[in-house]
């Protein structure tokens, strides 16, 4: 399985024939310009954790005209259905087994609310179970004791956690997240896009290295493979 780092909170997951797009915001992100080209990324489905425009900006454009699903909440799904998109609704506890393998949309402590005002659902995460790897896509959240629930059902071979603080947790909960959902291998994500949330590269390295655990950092465009 490869994850590839697009910038802001935006991956793309690729296995086997599967592409995945995770919360696409390339064309608004100041950091990407022209590294990423939405036409490239041609995914098969799109997941979304909730409705701020750095997460869905660029849904509808990489989506038109092709046979892509979108999967997020039940409000999400259905303000996407109406401008007749493909797309499967879902809500927190809930699973689904989808061709390329299984989704469970799990809580996250944040909001969810349109560019325009619309209700948004409330916010989540997901864990994939996919070419057998479990991998948990908090979304933007606050370090929460419903992400202790995760390593009751799952064996976690990668979290995907919000580092940059002020709108979702920073790194020190990002620490105690790694261990309440009991996986020491994490990719951050939600930083440095906007002067708010900004980090100190290193120094976040060095606290999840001083707690036992691995912070990998990817470079927008670059790829690690579980
Ligand atoms: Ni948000
Ligand atoms: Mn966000």
């Amino acid at each position: 399985m490869e994850i590839t780092f697009l910038g802001h909170a935006s991956l793309s997951v690729k296995f086997d024939s599967h592409t995945l797009l995770v919360d696409p915001f390339i064309t608004g992100n100041p950091m990407v310009k022209d590294a990423i080209k939405l036409k490239d990324l041609k995914p098969d489905f799109i997941l979304l954790t909730h409705a701020h425009q750095d997460h869905v900006l660029d849904v509808e454009e990489i989506a038109s005209g092709t046979n892509c699903k979108i999967i997020s909440n039940y409000e999400i799904a259905m303000y996407f259905q109406e401008k007749g998109f493909e797309v499967h609704p879902m809500n927190h506890g809930g699973s689904w087994s989808f061709p390329f393998g299984k989704l469970k949309y799990v809580q996250a402590v944040h909001t969810s609310s349109f560019a325009d005002g619309t209700y948004g659902g409330q916010p989540g995460g997901f864990v994939l179970s996919a070419a057998g790897k479990n991998i948990y896509i908090a979304g933007d959240t606050a370090l929460t004791m419903d992400m202790k629930l995760i390593p009751k059902q799952f064996v976690l071979d990668l979290a995907i956690l919000p580092i940059g603080d002020n709108f979702t947790m920073g790194i020190e909960d990002a620490v105690h997240a790694s261990d309440f959902v009991e996986c020491s291998k994490v990719l951050g994500y939600h930083y440095d896009t906007f002067g708010y949330i900004e980090i100190d590269h290193k120094l976040a390295k060095e606290t999840f290295k001083k707690a036992g655990k691995e912070l990998h950092l990817l470079g927008i465009g670059e790829s690690m493979t579980i």
